[in-house]
């Protein structure tokens, strides 16, 4: 069975275990040749299955990728039939693969409004995929940040009816192993293609300290050196959580010790 081996590039204290990416532009990227929308969204789900290789050849163990908003209901009735259709038929068509490179595979969105039979190929690769490890791939459809939040509140009074006598004991950590993704650590890294600089309702709770990274490209050409020169950004980045010591991601232990006894 394939196994997880941390990425060598960045210090054993700083490794880049999980991105998150908001893979936007595919409009765009379509209008501008003078195709429709949909066309993009086509070429967008190659980009995403490069992406996929491309974060296994770097050794990271965590891709979250938004795929569909709750926000994006508000697209014509044909653009959403499209995602649907071409959803569906994506799982459906790469499950095989995808399984055989040692991916995992989780869904993490509302169900309620979603097709059954797009949630039936959902449950069917979540299950297909469950033993693997190599990459845990979370897609993002029909997602959230502000319904992650309140999802998470529902199952918490599901599980715990009394916490509401006892809520002065909930704490950040009790409260988030009920939002989709718990158990994962947070995204290291986020990534926006598209030019947009906003978060448009994405992981809010799970990126309070993540590294935030905006380029123009647009989705359907985000290759191998654009996921390069968005690692080599996070590699430079000064990560502090709040703290007064700054440790440099790409810096080694020695250099990021020195610097401590030299405070100290
Ligand atoms: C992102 O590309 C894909 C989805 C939201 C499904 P867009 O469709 O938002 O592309 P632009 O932003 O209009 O170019
Ligand atoms: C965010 O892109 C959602 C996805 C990539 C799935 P949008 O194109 O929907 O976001 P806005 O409208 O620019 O905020
Ligand atoms: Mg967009």
């Amino acid at each position: 069975m394939n196994t997880i081996v941390a990425n060598k590039f960045i210090n054993s204290n700083q490794t880049l275990t999980h991105i998150a990416v908001v893979m936007d532009g595919n409009g765009r990227w379509a209008e501008r040749r003078g195709y429709v929308r949909n066309q993009g969204h086509k070429i967008g789900v190659s980009s995403l299955k490069q992406l996929v290789k491309n974060c296994i050849n770097e050794r990271i163990q965590y891709l979250t990728v938004f795929a569909f908003s709750s926000e994006n209901w508000t697209r014509t009735e044909s653009e959403i039939v499209f995602l649907m259709t071409l959803f569906e038929r994506t799982i459906r068509a790469e499950l095989q693969g995808l399984a055989k490179q040692g991916i995992r595979l989780k869904f993490v969105g509302n169900n309620d409004s979603l097709p059954d039979s797009l949630v039936g190929a959902m449950r069917e690769a979540e299950q297909t995929t469950e033993s693997n490890n190599l990459l845990g791939l979370n897609i993002c459809f029909n997602y959230g940040g502000k319904w992650d939040i309140v999802q998470g509140i529902k199952k918490l009074l599901e599980n715990n009816p009394d916490v509401i006598k006892d809520y002065t004991k909930l704490t950040e950590q009790s409260f988030s192993q009920y939002l989709a993704l718990a158990d994962i650590p947070e995204p290291d890294l986020f990534i926006r293609t598209g030019g947009e600089q906003r978060l448009s309702n994405f992981l809010l709770w799970n990126l309070a300290y993540t590294e935030l990274y905006f380029t123009d490209i647009l989705w359907p050409d985000f290759d191998k050196g654009d996921l390069r020169e968005a690692i080599d950004f996070y590699v430079g980045r000064k990560r502090k959580f709040g703290g007064t010591v700054d440790f440099r991601v790409g810096a080694s232990e020695d250099e990021n010790n020195d610097q401590l006894s030299n405070i100290l």
